[in-house]
């Protein structure tokens, strides 16, 4: 099947071309403007996706070297998200297939991120427990099969990106912090700070605490020396990564030993930090689990990812009528 998917949840115009699980292309328009603020503005977002979706669309085909007429399907990401972010790619989405005459498949985002393990040359085998961290979200879903996930764990409050970007906000380095704080984490030294566990029931996390703690730390500093902040900018980057990264790994191995798991994956924009890809990897190999991560470019928001589940609904009928609506939240 020949499919077109798009995604528009957030701060990121994609489009993609899939032949069945097979990428044939993958464009991705990251809304850069957003940085200057901070943070996404919602009604920013919508309008560049609006002036982006055309072209980016155009290039996916293009690069996928396919004519429009051999589309069979067309997928997009129906939320959660933004919602005038999420109007914009459905909408366009819906008149398009309307056009062609052919179905749109509705895709729920953070499926898509889970699912995106599925685009790797070696599939995970079932059951499997992915650890998906976004900006939004921080779950631990179990897959048992393709149409069975199961949210098993989730944040009680910041999701784990969330927890990098306010860090990042507060340390003054721009927006999306994540990645900057990978960066300047992988010359610090991650023991120089201690940042407190939280103490969290079962199978859920917390990422209040060591934000708050971060934001005591900068405060106590700058108050005795007023280049704290760039003094030990590394270190603190590197001792606050490391802690996320170790609060996340130890429910991913309780949730793997709870439920007697022994394929797992990480999924979302978090997952493509160093550390937790690194630690994740040894961990796995320690325990004789089998591990996959997702390319770069599956990690972040994507349309491969939304294509991928779009093709798996298709298989199974389930299509989308011209009357649905976006959601919000999960
Ligand atoms: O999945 P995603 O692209 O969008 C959402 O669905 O939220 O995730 C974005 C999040 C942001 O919080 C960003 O800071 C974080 O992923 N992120 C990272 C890295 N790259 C992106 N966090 C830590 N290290 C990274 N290398
Ligand atoms: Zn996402």
């Amino acid at each position: 099947m020949l499919l077109l998917a798009i995604e528009s949840s957030c701060d990121e115009t994609a489009a993609a071309v899939l032949r069945d699980d097979v990428v044939l292309s993958n464009v991705i328009s990251s809304q850069l403007q957003h940085a200057e603020y901070g943070g996404v503005i919602p009604e920013l977002a919508s309008r560049l996706h609006q002036q982006q979706v055309v072209r980016v669309v155009q290039q996916a085909l293009a690069d996928a070297q396919v004519p429009e007429s051999e589309l069979e399907a067309i997928a997009y990401t129906n939320g959660p998200g933004l919602l005038g972010a999420l109007l914009v790619g459905a909408s366009f989405a819906k008149a398009y297939a309307w056009g062609l005459g052919i179905p749109t498949v509705p895709v729920n985002h953070m499926e898509a991120h889970v699912l995106a393990n599925f685009l790797m040359p070696t599939k995970p085998q079932f059951p499997m427990l992915c650890l998906t961290v976004s900006g939004g979200h921080t779950q631990l879903v179990l897959v048992r099969s393709l149409d069975s996930l199961e949210i098993i764990g989730e944040t009680i409050d910041d999701a784990a990106g969330e927890a990098f970007d306010k860090a990042a906000k507060l340390l003054g380095l721009p927006y999306p912090g994540g990645p900057q704080i990978d960066k300047l984490a992988s010359t610090g030294n991650p023991k120089a700070f201690k940042f407190p566990t939280p103490s969290v029931e079962g199978l859920n996390f917390s990422f209040s605490g060591i934000k708050t703690s971060l934001l005591y730390l900068v405060r106590d500093g700058m108050a005795q020396n007023s280049s704290f902040i760039e003094t030990h900018k590394a270190d603190v980057c590197a001792s606050y990564q490391g802690k996320i990264v170790d609060i996340l790994l130890e429910k991913l191995e309780r949730a793997a030993d709870l439920h007697g798991v022994q394929d797992l994956a990480i999924a979302g924009g978090v997952s493509a930090n160093r550390e937790l890809r690194s630690r994740f990897l040894a961990l796995c190999e320690r325990r004789g689990w089998r591990a996959v991560v997702p390319d770069f470019a599956y990690c972040t928001d994507n349309a491969a990812m939304i294509g991928v589940v779009g093709w798996i609904k298709a298989q199974a009928g389930l299509f989308g009528d011209l009357e649905e609506v976006p959601f919000t939240r999960a």
